[in-house]
């Protein structure tokens, strides 16, 4: 990430944490900008101007061990205050000359309940009522560092919250980042605006002239292509591109046949008539059946159809010249993930599809203005610029399409029962105002049939299974608890309304251990 020039922040170090990432999410909730930057930059900066807080994060190590994961220690000496959760407490405690001990007997894993020792600005308007908080450790401090006190403690665990006034540290082995701890905001908000003194000056729709100042500066008179799916991060990308350089910008859509019933249509004519922007449409919807023809296994058809559409849109972007810019949505979890296999030890759960793929062989400059947020605020910017709420709110969708949707073989006639299938369930979705409360929501077909009654007669036809969950950004999911009426009106409609489909499952399976999508 470029560095943020005369903007104060929150500096995140990452230890590894699978919720590093929510803890940014918190601060800039707040109203504050924060970055995540890996233990091995933080021994490498120099400039500490803009920095008016640390917040080291949990993580897999153990300080216990001879070799761990840490920060220089004059770190501590630049007055700058330092909140440590999780693994990020041990290694304070560690740094400063506490003692940590790995031990059975003091580990928690999950809910526990903080109680008071003492008054601390960290827990102003926090501790008056018991909190649960949500633990997942397995060392502990067993000796504070000098000059540092205990503000709270859990039943099995005697130094839950610690601090050291003077000095401004203090150290949490809860994760007030995840829902699962009672108001956890609270500990952030004391840390930013009692404890760092930071003030409330990040918010979304006051960057885009900034971004669009960025772009244009950046791209002066060349061109720039940009390839439109219609989801929310290009749309977004595509609108702000377009207010920065106008004409200079071609938007190419590329029809692989394996979206939602009249999506493309529908996405083509928005952005050429409402938007007015320069959107060139290429029909590929036949090469790519022809290519995934009786192809059924998953990661085949993945790289076909990723394969196929870097062709199409190689060819297309050849045939202008004067095109020296490549405009992609790449979110700030795509920036973090894409570092971590290289960073810090974050585990890799998937790897992300928008970093990399098609700019290396284009030899394009990148242009990624969303570079710095994360999916609710790319919908706050996309609102600010006018962008229609059935694409700033839509779910997302891979890019395979129904490609991974169609389990087995991907044929026109499959294509088109599910396209039917889906819109009936995505429409009654927004009929009964469920939509927003998903996080995704779709509907696939599995490659068997099975045998029906429909009047007096025997069918033999597909199934169909509605996927519907909860997630805040994809990486765990929950299956929606859908109201029986739903699910059972939902049924009818399909099998009523779509001819080659007798039976309709729905998937009860979270993520993990599924995914979300079944290919
Ligand atoms: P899974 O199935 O791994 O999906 O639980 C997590 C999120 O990623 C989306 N997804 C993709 N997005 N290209 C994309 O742009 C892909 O190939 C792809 N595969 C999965 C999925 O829809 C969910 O939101």
């Amino acid at each position: 990430m470029q560095s943020q020039k005369n903007k104060d922040k929150i500096l995140i170090v990452d230890f590894g944490s699978q919720v590093t990432k929510l803890i940014a999410r918190r601060i800039r909730e707040l109203g504050v900008y924060s970055e995540i930057i890996t233990p091995k930059k933080i021994n490498k900066l120099r400039d500490y101007n803009d920095i008016k807080g640390i917040i080291f994060s949990g993580g897999p190590s153990t300080v216990t061990a001879t070799k761990f994961e840490t920060v220089p220690k004059e770190i501590f000496k630049k007055k700058i205050p330092i909140l440590g959760i999780c693994y990020g407490l041990q290694l304070i405690a560690k740094i400063l000359g506490g003692k940590i001990k790995p031990s059975k007997k003091r580990r928690e894993f999950g809910r526990a309940y903080l109680f008071k020792k003492k008054n601390s600005p960290l827990t102003n308007k926090y501790l008056e009522i018991r909190k649960a908080v949500w633990m997942s450790h397995e060392d502990a401090v067993v000796k504070l560092p000098k000059n540092f006190k205990t503000v709270a403690s859990t039943k099995d665990s005697k130094l839950t919250i610690i601090e050291n006034t003077q000095d401004k540290i203090y150290g949490v082995q809860f994760h007030p980042e995840v829902t699962h701890t009672d108001n956890g905001k609270q500990i952030f908000k004391n840390f930013l605006f009692l404890i760092c003194k930071i003030r409330k000056k990040w918010n979304i729709p006051s960057q885009q002239n900034k971004l669009i100042d960025e772009i244009k500066n950046k791209v002066k008179n060349d061109k720039v292509i940009c390839a439109l799916s219609g989801g929310v991060d290009s749309s977004v990308v595509a609108l702000l591109v377009n207010k920065a350089i106008k004409k200079n910008l071609i938007c190419i859509m590329v029809d692989t046949g394996l979206m939602r019933k009249n999506e493309f249509k529908y996405t083509y004519r928005l952005f050429k008539n409402k938007y007015k922007l320069n959107v060139k449409l290429i029909d590929a919807s036949k090469i790519f059946l022809k290519r995934l023809k009786n192809i059924s296994n998953p990661e085949k058809k993945r790289k076909i159809i990723g394969n196929l559409f870097i062709k199409v849109f190689e060819k297309e972007s050849k045939k202008n010249k004067k095109i020296k810019f490549l405009a992609q949505g790449t979110l700030y979890p795509d920036i973090i993930e894409s570092k971590s296999s290289s960073g810090s030890k974050t585990s890799k759960i998937k790897s992300h599809h928008n970093v990399g793929g098609l700019p290396k062989k284009m030899n394009l400059q990148l242009i990624e203005p969303l570079k710095e947020f994360f999916k609710d605020e790319v919908r706050i910017l996309g609102k600010s610029l006018g962008l229609v709420d059935s694409i700033n709110y839509k779910h997302p969708f891979p890019g395979p399409g129904l490609g991974i949707r169609i389990i087995g073989d991907i044929t026109q006639e499959r294509i088109k029962i599910l396209q039917e299938a889906d819109n009936i369930y995505i429409k009654e979705l927004i009929k009964k105002k469920l939509y927003k409360r998903i996080w995704q929501a779709y509907a696939a077909l599995l490659p068997i049939k099975t045998v029906g009654v429909m009047g007096d007669l025997r069918t033999y036809e597909n199934i169909c299974l509605l996927r519907a969950v909860v997630s805040e950004d994809g990486m765990t999911a929950d299956y929606f608890n859908f109201p029986k009426f739903f699910l059972d009106n939902i049924s009818n409609k399909i099998i009523n309304n779509v001819k080659g489909i007798n039976r309709v499952v729905y998937d009860i399976t979270s993520k993990p251990p599924s995914t979300i999508e079944l290919e």
